[in-house]
């Protein structure tokens, strides 16, 4: 099923998350409504607000209040991608060239601390202490990860344990606040909100385990962003730590020289990676991972909502996208 069928029962409420998007990337400052128009304009699957909106309805919300804490999930989302582009110096993005490749580090860097500020100045429209408390530790973690990664790159000592830190730091808490705030929104009990918290943190750590196998296997058609950033990066992601546990001796070495130069031949790579399970074993850790989530939702009330929170766990280890 495509995430556009996926998420139709909630259509009416992504479209009013679009909207408070569009309206608050407003700014008189004319490169910030450039930059904010063609990064937002590219799409993108609305995976974080989608996730808020439907923790919120199948926990009995019915008001209005969550659009806004969706767009503040979607624009800190959008702030993270600004600077992990600038970062990691990828080239292309939503299937259209990154903003740092069209108007400069400076700009997305900048753009990106703009967006951040825009998103707790809703935080704190929102009035909810609880959600702004969530979010705005949530914002901190990602930071954290991300820096993580940096002393990670260029090192092929990196354990599992550390790359899964930087994996859930950097993506997982992401989805984990969203989940969870929806849970807030919905006035949910400590119980339900700390399910919803689970459900998110371990579906966004399925998620980037298989951002990180497409990386290796992946169209960059489809997804819309180039393959082999993450080795040209030399960043010790799961497929290649596996490559370095499990093949033989002359495949540990190109990993190995792979990960600390950073400039290795991508095919030779991918080929230890195929003659390996190292996309597989990788590919069975995010289903593990989207098993927990499916289990974080047992204790919700059935409606087509949790339904499509259950789909969710599907879509995040069989996409291509
Ligand atoms: C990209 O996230 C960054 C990761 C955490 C892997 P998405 O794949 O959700 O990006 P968009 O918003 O759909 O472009
Ligand atoms: C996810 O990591 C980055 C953020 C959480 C911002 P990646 O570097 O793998 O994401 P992509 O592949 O560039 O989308
Ligand atoms: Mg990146
Ligand atoms: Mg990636």
């Amino acid at each position: 099923m495509s995430l556009t069928e996926l998420i139709s029962p909630i259509a009416d409420d992504m479209n009013a998350v679009d909207a408070v998007i569009r309206d608050r990337l407003n700014s008189d400052v004319v490169l910030i409504r450039t930059i904010g128009d063609y990064i937002v304009g590219a799409g993108g699957k609305r995976m974080r607000p989608a996730l808020l909106l439907l923790m919120a309805k199948a926990l009995g919300y019915q008001g209005t209040q969550h659009h806004l804490l969706a767009a503040v999930v979607e624009f800190i989302h959008t702030a993270t991608l600004l600077h992990d582009d600038v970062v990691d110096e990828s080239d292309m993005r939503r299937g259209r060239s990154t903003a740092n490749a069209m108007f400069g580090n400076a700009a997305s860097v900048l753009v990106g601390d703009y967006l951040y500020s825009r998103s707790f100045e809703m935080m704190v429209e929102s009035d909810s202490m609880a959600a702004m408390t969530v979010l705005s530790a949530a914002t901190t973690v990602i930071a954290e990860g991300e820096v993580l990664q940096l002393l990670n790159v260029h090192d092929p000592d990196v354990s599992l344990d550390r790359y899964l830190q930087v994996v859930r730091y950097k993506t997982a808490k992401l989805f984990e606040a969203a989940a969870e705030v929806g849970a807030i929104v919905a006035g949910a009990t400590p119980a339900q909100q700390h399910a919803a918290a689970a459900y998110g943190r371990h579906i966004g750590t399925a998620f980037q385990l298989i951002d990180d196998v497409l990386d290796y296997s992946g169209d960059a058609q489809v997804l819309g962003k180039s393959v082999g950033d993450d080795l040209r990066e030399g960043k010790p992601t799961m497929p290649l730590i596996r490559v370095m546990a499990v093949g033989d001796a002359a495949q540990q070495q190109l990993i190995r020289d792979a990960i600390r130069n950073g400039e290795a031949d991508f095919l030779a790579v991918a080929h230890a990676i195929q003659q390996t399970d190292a996309l597989a074993f990788t590919r069975e850790a995010a289903i593990a991972e989207a098993a927990l989530a499916r289990e974080a939702l047992q204790g919700l009330p059935v409606s087509v909502h949790q339904e499509t929170l259950l789909k969710f766990c599907s879509f995040a280890v069989e996409r291509d996208r």
